[in-house]
């Protein structure tokens, strides 16, 4: 097996096991095995809604004991140390032995440990047979402060969708310029701005977009929104996001929706569209090829479900 730099950890209910397989595909250009992924790609856990940690490696061997003599090697100092052990699926190690193997570590180390406020954490854990070793970042779920912005609206995603999206148009490239051209009240760009990405917005109803300017400015985030029909805007962008507006709140005819996408399209060589009904005609109409796509289904019973579409120009 190849040990990459970095091994990754993913959460994720299996009504989201395609989008983050779709969102896998554009950070890792690969997807989880066993919610498993090693990389070479180093990604902040917290930009994604499913990776649960990121763990540098450091050292790591079949063989446990070349492993201590390796870490050992490396003389590590470190004041405010913790170790953690992390059990994969398979891994049948005993909780004594666990223990004696952080014992094992900690010794390994130079500095007093901390378990309780730690400035550091390592982690030991076994992938199907190999020992690895080394530094771990979680996800801080930072970004669920957004779940309490002053104003909601009944026609907003879910953070994890709006994440993805994100990480999906970007395609962790944080030079590119994004759109979200049907804001809402910014759930998207509320994502986007947490993670350091260049977007700005777009919304018709005023009193939504307002909406949307107070959300970001509560969080601190800078960032411009227009009030106006996406139409209206000429500036070119490097992706552009559409959570098309579906239900009572936001009605739109299938007029309204050929209108979004087609005038969204003059601006950008990529979207990313969020849809519940298949617009696939509509994508090639507008001279856009559909290179992704998938059905995310809300938990539960519902028969509510969302379509996301990865779309290119097509004479790109
Ligand atoms: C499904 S909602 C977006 C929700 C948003 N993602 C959020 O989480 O708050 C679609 C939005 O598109 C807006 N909209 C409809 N037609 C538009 C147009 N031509 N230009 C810009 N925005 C439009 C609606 O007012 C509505 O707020």
């Amino acid at each position: 097996m190849q040990i990459k730099n970095h091994l990754y950890a993913f959460r994720y209910h299996e009504t989201e096991s395609a989008l983050c397989n779709l969102e896998a595909k554009y950070i890792f250009k690969n997807q989880d095995e066993n919610k498993l992924l090693f990389s070479d790609r180093k990604i902040d856990p917290s930009n994604s809604a499913f990776i649960k940690n990121r763990l540098d490696i450091i050292s790591s061997s079949t063989d446990y004991d070349q492993l201590i003599k390796d870490i050992k090697k490396k003389e590590i100092q470190y004041e405010g140390f913790k170790v953690e052990y992390i059990i994969f699926e398979g891994d049948k190690t005993r909780y004594a032995d666990r223990l004696t193997k952080l014992k094992d570590i900690g010794y390994s180390i130079d500095g007093i440990p901390d378990y309780y406020t730690p400035t550091i954490t390592y982690a030991l854990c076994n992938y199907f047979g190999t020992w690895c070793f080394g530094i771990l970042i979680k996800n801080n779920f930072d970004w669920l402060k957004h779940k309490k912005k002053p104003y909601s609206y009944s026609n907003s995603i879910s953070i994890d969708i709006a994440k993805a999206l994100v990480n999906i148009a970007a395609e962790t490239n944080k030079e590119k310029t994004l759109l979200d051209a049907c804001c809402g009240v910014g759930t998207i760009v509320l994502e986007a701005c947490f993670a350091g990405y260049n977007i700005e917005g777009c919304e018709i109803n005023w009193k939504v977009c307002n909406n949307a300017k107070k959300n970001i400015a509560h969080f601190n985030y800078k960032t411009k929104i227009e009030h106006c029909d996406i139409k209206e805007i000429r500036k070119w962008y490097d992706a552009a996001i559409i959570d098309l507006p579906y239900n009572l709140s936001s009605y739109a005819s299938n007029l309204d929706i050929q209108h979004i996408v087609e005038s969204t399209a003059l601006i950008t060589n990529r979207m990313v569209i969020v849809s519940i009904s298949d617009i696939s005609n509509l994508i090639s109409r507008v001279g856009f090829k559909i290179v992704d796509h998938c059905t995310i289904r809300k938990k539960g019973k519902t028969a509510f479900a969302r379509k996301i579409w990865v779309c290119q120009k097509s004479e790109i």
